[in-house]
């Protein structure tokens, strides 16, 4: 039995896998002005944050993309990927400075 679910859950994770080399360029987290385009407050610690840690496996995400609520969701799951590829977590404080940053920058909902 155990097996089993296994064997069902193996290629979920593989899709999965595959989706995640492919995604992070394309409709990405370049932006239209390419890699050094202009971020919004860039002397806030948040900055420094999204610059240091969020720029490693694609480029850095401009906070106009998402939604304060959406970035939330967002940073978690980049948490995993983070865990996933044996690189440590963000730590909480840092995570807290980019999230307020993200926020304040963020789109608003509609
Ligand atoms: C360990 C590698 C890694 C790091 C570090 C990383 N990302 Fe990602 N990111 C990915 C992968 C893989 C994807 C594509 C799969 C996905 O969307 O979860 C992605 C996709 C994205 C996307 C596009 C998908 C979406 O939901 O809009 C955004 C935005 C993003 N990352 C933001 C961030 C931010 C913000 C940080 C810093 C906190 C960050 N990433 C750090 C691996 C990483």
């Amino acid at each position: 039995m155990k097996r089993g679910w296994l064997a069902r859950l193996a290629p979920g994770a593989l899709a999965l896998l595959a989706a995640c080399s492919a995604a992070p360029g394309d409709s990405g987290g370049r932006t239209a002005e390419g890699d050094l385009a202009a971020f919004p407050e860039m002397d806030a610690p948040g900055y420094a944050v999204l610059a240091s840690q969020c720029s490693r496996c694609h480029a850095a995400p401009q906070p106009a993309r998402h939604t304060a609520d959406e970035w939330r969701r967002v940073v978690r799951r980049m948490q995993l990927h983070r865990v996933q590829r044996g690189m440590a977590a963000i730590a909480d404080a840092d995570v807290k400075a980019l999230l307020d940053y993200l926020s304040r920058h963020a789109r608003r909902p509609s």
